[in-house]
């Protein structure tokens, strides 16, 4: 388990999109400079503070402001094609949002266990006691019991919990298609289990496999209470491709059940001045700009560095080892804007609002 510090240019660019100034954000969390220390440092529990704080609202009141009832936003990532970026967004985007002081409840649900490698810290596959496949395929009625002790704490203070996977949540996959109808099990899960996921969790991020996989579509079946899937894809060729079937998968979704699930469109690893590039981001902008995010995220190779090749370097997502970096900054807007698109908020707050421009 890890705690969160930052500085304070950090700070401010995690707490709102709105460019609050330094001074204003020091008086919101109305903490001095412990004596001895050179610079501020800030947690994210000072900016969640702040919050409640700018609201009016006594944050010693947030145990009883908790909507137990309600399934917190869940924000799944999916492509059809391998390698675009899904771990690398859903994981810095978590890692951002807690950063930021939200609870952030992070599925694995990809049986390569890459998001689980990346937090977990190690580059080997982890032996999981209970998967989401597990979940999948309960037959419970009522809350799973077993759901607690199934995550991992990745950053202190509850900011940031793992469902961790590995290589048998394939077998899962397989499990779903045969042992019963498949494409309700991970909104069941969801549901079944809204008291504890509304008592513990702000957002729910779910890292998903390349291509159509059974357990791929359940969450995005899931996905039809936030309305969206968040679609990552790369300004190549193919990945166009991929995501025109990926479109066709939802049209496929809507047309067999009662789930109308849209897509938000993250472009990552985009490097101007390459013409293939410029070509496949006319043609994005041109078939589907009314649903590409506004930031873009660029080619950046920290990014591939995040995974710890050894064991003394551990894995570290970006926006927690390098905060300030170019590609950490372009997925703290992200995080910013997913805000709002998939309204999350604290407990007995309003979902913040952003100014143009
Ligand atoms: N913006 C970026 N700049 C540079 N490298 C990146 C960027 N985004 C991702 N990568 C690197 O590309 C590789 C694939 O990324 P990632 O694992 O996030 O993709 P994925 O879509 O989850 O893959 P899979 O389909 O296998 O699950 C990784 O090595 C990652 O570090
Ligand atoms: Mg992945």
């Amino acid at each position: 388990m890890r705690s969160i510090e930052f500085k304070t240019s950090v700070a401010v660019d995690l707490y709102d999109a709105n460019e609050i100034s330094p001074k204003k954000l020091q008086d919101l969390i109305g903490r001095e400079k412990p004596q001895g220390q050179h610079h501020m440092r800030y947690t994210p529990f000072d900016l969640r503070a702040a919050r409640y704080r700018a609201a009016g609202i006594d944050i010693n009141d947030f145990p009883n402001l908790v909507d137990a009832l309600k399934v917190p936003p869940v924000i799944v990532c999916r492509m059809t094609k391998g390698g675009v970026g899904k771990t690398t967004t859903a994981v810095n985007l978590a890692a951002a949002l807690a950063m930021m002081g939200y609870r952030i409840l992070i599925i694995d649900a990809d049986p390569q266990a890459s998001t689980s490698n990346l937090l977990q810290g190690n580059t080997d596959s982890p032996e999981v006691d209970k998967h989401i496949g597990h979940f999948m395929l309960s037959k419970a009625d009522g809350p799973d019991d077993d759901l607690k002790s199934a995550t991992v704490p990745v950053f202190e203070g509850g900011l940031l919990a793992l469902l961790p996977s590995d290589i048998t949540l394939a077998e899962s996959d397989a499990a779903v298609v045969t042992a019963m109808s498949l494409h309700d099990r991970a909104h069941r899960f969801f549901n079944r289990n809204r008291e504890y996921l509304g008592r513990n969790y702000d957002a729910i991020i779910v890292d998903t496999a390349p291509g159509t996989t059974p357990i791929a579509l359940a969450f995005t079946y899931a996905a039809k209470t936030a309305g969206k899937i968040l679609a990552v894809v790369e300004p190549v060729g193919d990945c166009v491709r991929a995501l025109e079937s990926l479109r066709s998968n939802l049209t496929e979704i809507a047309k067999n059940t009662d789930a109308v699930v849209e897509m938000e469109i993250i472009i990552n690893k985009f490097q101007p001045g390459r013409t293939h590039v410029k070509d496949n981001m006319a043609v994005l902008y041109t078939r589907y700009g009314a649903i590409l995010n506004e930031t873009v995220v660029p080619q950046f190779s920290k990014f591939a560095r995040q995974m710890g090749a050894t064991a003394a370097k551990r894995s570290t997502p970006l926006v927690e080892s390098d905060p300030t970096s170019v590609g950490a900054r372009a997925l703290i807007d992200i995080a910013h804007s997913v805000i709002q698109t998939f309204g999350i908020t604290h407990p007995g707050l309003p979902i913040p609002s952003r100014s143009e421009g």
